[in-house]
């Protein structure tokens, strides 16, 4: 199949989203950009074109869609019921990167919500993401835009790396703002639950329901017998080609070290990485004789946000690069660090749930 790639602007946004919209109807799949990462969308009602996505992506079909809105009264029509922290959610941080599980209305093919009772929805604060729903007028089903198992893309660039030949339609605004996925909250069950921390954090949720849990899927802590809530997070989802090692240390000199132990022990023919702070750099930089292969600075200590969003970026800048190992410096798990060293985890596969790998 051709694919058609429109880098978005003033001028031509209004054509590409009638565009975006006549082919969504026809059953189609278009890839759009949302303010966490690009989306593979699909007519949620639509059982043949969510099973598109599904086919595009090499998704297994146990992990369930995300169903995006443009208003809270379109959440309101595909659930059973609306409990009342959803209305204090989607007032606080709606349009934006937070996801809400809830108990699913009948109208929500059971493709999307692969078997479950429940459906996750989100309304993404991206323009042309809004726009394009409001245009369509169904919700779109839309899970992360990358061949499944990669680094979701947080540029129009990396979706059409992945993905060029098996859709009609790109959507490119270029590089997204959060650069990590939407938080998933589980409202379905007794306590508010992050089934996946990301771009709203575990303290904003916290400040506005009060006690907010962490499922035990979160950041490894999986008894090997134990599922996780969200499906996806069996997966070792996130993973460059290479073998990424995480520089979890407490000081910049213990990271030095680690690096230093690295250099000195890589083979001859191996590339080596290294994505880290540019205070780590700058310390690196006198320290260290021997350059590493790539030096990909995330960002600075003074803005964990920015430094968060460039982690899939930096991964598969590994991968263009065709680098062996690559060390990837950790951060606090506080704020947005939480989602962060996440992601990380799961590109290092420090998951308990290694044994069900994904293809
Ligand atoms: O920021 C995002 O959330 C992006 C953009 C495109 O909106 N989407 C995204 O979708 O990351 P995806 O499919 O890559 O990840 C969705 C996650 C998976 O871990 C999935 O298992 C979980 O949400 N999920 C979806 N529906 C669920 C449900 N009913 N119950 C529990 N987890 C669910
Ligand atoms: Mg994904």
């Amino acid at each position: 199949m051709k694919t058609k790639r429109v880098i978005i602007n003033q001028e031509n946004q209004a054509e590409a989203l009638r565009e975006a919209a006549e082919l969504l109807h026809q059953g189609e799949v278009v890839a759009f950009p949302t303010e966490t990462v690009y989306g593979l969308g699909a007519n949620a009602l639509d059982s043949a074109a969510c099973e598109k996505i599904f086919q595009i992506k090499g998704r297994p079909a146990d992990n369930p869609l995300i169903v995006h809105v443009a208003s809270v009264e379109d959440a309101k029509k595909i659930v059973r019921y609306w409990p009342a922290e959803a209305d204090l959610c989607a007032a606080k941080f709606w349009p934006g990167p937070l996801t809400i599980v809830l108990p699913k209305d009948e109208s929500i093919p059971g493709i999307i919500s692969a078997g479950l009772d429940t459906v996750a929805i989100r309304m993404p604060s991206h323009p042309v993401a809004l726009a394009l729903i409001q245009a369509v007028k169904v919700p779109l089903a839309a899970p992360s835009a990358n061949i499944s198992g990669k680094p979701s893309p947080t540029d129009g660039e990396h979706v059409w790396q992945d993905l060029n030949g098996k859709l009609p339609l790109i959507l490119d605004s270029g590089r997204t703002d959060y650069g990590l996925e939407s938080t998933v909250l589980d409202l379905s069950g007794t306590n508010p639950t992050i089934l996946r921390p990301g771009g709203i954090t575990r303290e904003q949720l916290i400040a506005e329901l009060g006690k907010v849990e962490l499922d035990a899927g979160v950041n490894g802590q999986l008894q090997a017998s134990a599922k996780p809530k969200a499906p996806g997070m069996k997966y070792r989802h996130y993973a460059p080609r290479g073998k990424v090692i995480l520089l979890d240390k407490e000081s910049d000199s213990e990271i030095a070290e680690a690096v230093r132990f690295q250099l000195k022990n890589k083979k001859n023919q191996e590339k080596l990485a290294l994505l880290c702070l540019r205070e780590t750099a700058s310390i690196l930089e006198s320290e260290i004789p021997v350059k590493v292969d790539l030096l990909y600075i995330l960002g600075s200590r003074n803005n964990l946000q920015e430094a968060a969003s460039r982690l899939f970026e930096g991964l598969r800048l590994c991968d263009e690069q065709g680098i062996d190992i690559i060390m990837a410096e950790g951060m606090t798990t506080e704020g947005i660090g939480l989602a962060y060293m996440n992601r990380l985890q799961k590109a290092v596969g420090k998951n308990s749930y290694l044994g069900f790998e994904k293809i």
